[in-house]
């Protein structure tokens, strides 16, 4: 049997780097203008098109048996009064967990169900925060250093982006006189 060979990776916890860096994926504000709700902060932005997050991949198999895992860093910033945030998934085998293990910064990890209920838990420095089986996931910026955090999935859990493309997720999250608010989606 080829057996896949072990391998370390080394995360700086003060440069955010990642060792080897993997594949990097870059989120400019240009891959997930849609999403956000105020659509003339939008056009304003469009021509700098800062990137939003980024992440790095490891190169381990897309399968049942591997522990995929991803480092993620969301820079801090605002579009309109909304904050900088993932674009959102469902794991496309819904009956998937992932943990998201928070290096630096704080924000929210929005979750939402099939059924289209809200949990929120708070990212901070040292959180662990534990996402069942069948809930969407967006994490969400609210401070003003990168959150960065470190993500463990099962190899085969995909990504569903597609309802979340098409209306969003039912919660945003925004700033209003200097206060973190959650508030209904309009666009719902
Ligand atoms: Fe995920």
């Amino acid at each position: 049997m080829n057996y896949f060979e072990p391998f370390n990776t080394y995360i700086d916890f003060d440069e955010f780097t990642y060792e080897p860096e993997g594949e990097v994926i870059l989120r400019n504000l240009s891959n997930m203008d849609y999403m956000y709700q105020d659509q003339e902060a939008v056009n304003d932005k469009l021509s700098e098109d800062p990137v939003i997050y980024k992440f790095h991949t490891a190169d381990i198999p897309e399968e049942e048996g591997h522990l995929r895992h991803v480092m993620s860093i969301i820079y801090p910033g605002k579009i309109g009064n909304e904050f900088y945030m993932t674009k959102g998934h469902y794991h496309e085998e819904e009956d998937t967990a992932e943990v998201y293990f928070t290096i630096n910064g704080k924000g929210k990890l929005l979750m939402q169900s099939p059924d289209q209920d809200i949990k929120i838990l708070e990212m901070k420095k040292g959180s662990v925060g534990y996402i069942p089986p069948y809930w969407a996931h967006r994490c969400i910026n609210t401070g003003d250093e990168p959150l960065v955090f470190f993500g463990v999935y099962p190899g085969e859990a995909g990504h569903n982006y597609g309802i979340i493309e098409k209306k969003g997720m039912k919660k945003v999250v925004l700033e209003k006189e200097g206060e973190v608010i959650v508030e209904k989606n309009p666009n719902y």
